[in-house]
């Protein structure tokens, strides 16, 4: 698989997004646990060696499964976590954000996937998906994960779920290791972000890039878009593969994390790495139609 970096550790450019592993709404036990290992430990078999997760997948599902499955972790494996919310008892999304919280909640994903440094810890705000909500200050929350990066808890820091001038504060305070915002081919709007990553070099790690299971979206969606039924037929491909393919294209740190409960959609979603789309393919899907990705 090519290679691309993740901060400044080399990974491979598919990587593969647990949130897909709780169960239904990110929300309790999946159906099938071992069915849940099996797609992790095929993962990791084909080359993975990113995995995206948080505590508040579940909560405190999906870090066990990855545990369960995959401790002790292969060498070269990096794994990225967020924090900055918690889950409530109906599986509601609570900002948790203050520099205690974020603090507890490194803590707890240590324990959980039983390591005692992590590669990357995203803060993730709620800039985008609740704008009208108070944040806390962001110089505060940087500054507990900074300490924590002294302590050697974690490698890297990134910022999930902001705008550019986060991005920008952060790159010039702490630095970070990357950025993980919605993006995809059926959702542009952060068009910016990935541009102030791209001056700087910084990874970036689009979430939803499958334009989101959640609002009836996704792939559903792709597969209904004529330019990206087009160009899938083209290459005798998937519209799921094209959207994957797409993003690859924009960006050479451009790192996909892909999120699914299946080993044959993961598979299919890690062949994207042999997919190449050429300037005819991305002048007509340019003209995909955009939709607002919900969250
Ligand atoms: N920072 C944040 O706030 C944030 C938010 C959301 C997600 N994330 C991270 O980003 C990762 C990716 O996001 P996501 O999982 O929500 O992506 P997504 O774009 O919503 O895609 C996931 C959906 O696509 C389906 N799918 C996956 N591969 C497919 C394929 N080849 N063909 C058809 N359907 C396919 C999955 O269903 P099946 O299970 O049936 O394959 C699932 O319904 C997550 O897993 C998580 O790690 C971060």
């Amino acid at each position: 698989m090519s290679i691309s970096s993740l901060g400044d550790k080399p990974v491979h450019r598919i990587g593969f997004g647990a949130m897909q592993l709780a169960g239904p709404g990110v929300f309790g036990p999946p159906a099938d646990p071992e069915a849940a290992r099996a797609v992790l430990r095929r993962a990791v078999e084909l080359g993975v060696d990113h995995i995206d997760t948080a505590q508040f997948y579940g909560p405190d599902v999906v870090n066990d499964l990855i545990r369960e499955a995959l401790h002790p972790y292969p060498e070269h494996l990096r794994l990225v976590t967020k924090v900055g919310a918690r889950r409530d008892e109906q599986g509601g999304w609570i900002p948790a954000g203050e520099p205690d919280q974020l603090k507890e909640q490194v803590e707890q994903n240590l324990r959980s996937l039983g390591i005692e440094r992590i590669d990357l810890v995203n803060l993730r705000r709620f800039e985008r998906d609740a704008p009208d909500l108070a944040q806390p200050a962001l110089a505060e929350q940087l500054g507990a994960l900074a300490e924590l990066r002294a302590q050697g808890k974690i490698d890297m820091i990134g910022v999930s779920n902001v705008y550019a001038d986060t991005v920008r504060t952060a790159i010039e305070t702490v630095g970070i290791g990357e950025v993980q915002n919605p993006y995809s081919i059926l959702d542009r709007s952060d068009a910016d972000v990935l541009e102030l990553c791209r001056a700087h070099q910084v990874s970036y790690v689009p979430y939803f890039p499958l334009g989101s299971a959640f609002g009836g979206g996704g792939p559903n969606h792709l597969a209904a878009d004529e330019q990206v039924r087009a160009v899938a037929a083209k290459h005798e491909i998937t519209p799921s593969q094209v959207a994957l393919a797409w993003l690859l294209a924009q960006y050479d740190r451009l790192l996909l994390i892909p999120g699914t409960s299946s080993v044959a959609h993961l598979e299919e979603n890690l062949a994207v790495d042999d997919i190449r789309l050429d300037e005819d393919d991305l002048a007509v899907l340019a003209g995909v139609e955009q939709i607002a990705v919900g969250h």
